[in-house]
């Protein structure tokens, strides 16, 4: 697996791919890679003749005071992963190449699909998330990149800015990795102590009764919203975020629960935010 550090490093090494008449897969990551990340370099691997991987904790979409400086770096374990997953190169850029001296673009997403769940209370986060996320599109040069369903608002957001500049990347949503108990695999959970990690299954637990309840018909979003929040209020150390019932495209609440609507939530366990969300099938 090919390590690179600069922007020509990859360009070259793409160009090359590409007059092989190769396509390019590209999984972007912050690196602390766990299973679901696996699953995502599995489903460029399946797809791609060649698949790059970038690990970069991206300071731009973290706000003042959230965990940019303890948020995990775990880079020779990730390379490891990504080697075992068949990756065929990892970009790992510094800050510095990232954003240089001077650097002073970014890409903001203007419609309300930003303000809205996590963007309510990560003011700036998705520009930053779209930001990187351009910039490795104009790096690398994908076919195609790959993007956990997890992160749901996020695909969104992306899928957005894809359509609206007219980015040539086919982008694909990669279903969540769960845990045994439910949770779903996230970088941060290796934050939580023993007894937050129990307190956590209470997400996939107010996901499940959801669900169960749309399935039987319930199908008023405030309803359902509240049987999720007395499950959770029923887990002292839990303290919601959100919980929002949406439609799955524009990300605007519904009222009445529709095929394709997004039911999402975010919530602390001690001073862990962890999201997760399902999509409504009916
Ligand atoms: O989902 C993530 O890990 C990040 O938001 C991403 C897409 C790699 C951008 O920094």
């Amino acid at each position: 697996m090919i390590i690179a550090v600069t922007v020509d490093d990859v360009r070259r090494q793409v160009k090359e791919w590409k007059k092989e008449g190769l396509s390019v897969g590209l999984v972007p990551t912050m690196g602390a890679l766990h299973e679901g990340h696996a699953s995502l370099v599995d489903s460029s691997v399946k797809v791609c003749d060649r698949t790059v991987a970038s690990v970069f904790v991206n300071p731009t979409q973290f706000s003042k005071g959230e965990d940019l400086d303890s948020y995990p770096r775990t880079f020779d374990r990730d390379c490891e992963i990504l080697e075992e997953h068949g990756c065929d190169m990892v970009f790992a850029p510094t800050v510095d190449v990232m954003y240089p001296e001077g650097f002073g673009a970014e890409i903001q997403i203007t419609t309300g699909i930003v303000n809205r769940l996590c963007g309510a209370s990560r003011p700036g986060h998705f520009k930053g998330v779209c930001t990187v996320v351009g910039k490795l599109f104009n790096i690398v040069s994908p076919d195609s990149a790959f993007f956990g369903e997890k992160d749901a608002q996020q695909l969104a957001v992306i899928r957005k800015m894809v359509k609206d500049l007219n980015f040539d990347v086919n982008v694909v949503g990669c279903p969540t990795v769960r845990e045994s108990d439910g949770l779903a695999k996230s970088s941060r959970n290796s934050y939580l102590n023993e007894e937050e990690r129990r307190a956590s299954g209470v997400l996939y637990k107010s996901m499940t009764l959801a669900r169960e309840c749309i399935d039987t018909g319930k199908l008023q979003a405030a309803e359902v919203a509240e049987i999720m929040r007395e499950t959770i209020e029923g887990e002292p150390i839990a303290e919601i975020d959100y919980i929002e019932i949406v439609d799955g495209s524009t990300l605007e609440p519904v009222e009445t629960i529709k095929n394709g609507d997004l039911v999402a939530l975010a919530v602390y366990i001690g001073n862990t935010r962890l999201i997760d969300n399902f999509t409504v099938s009916l």
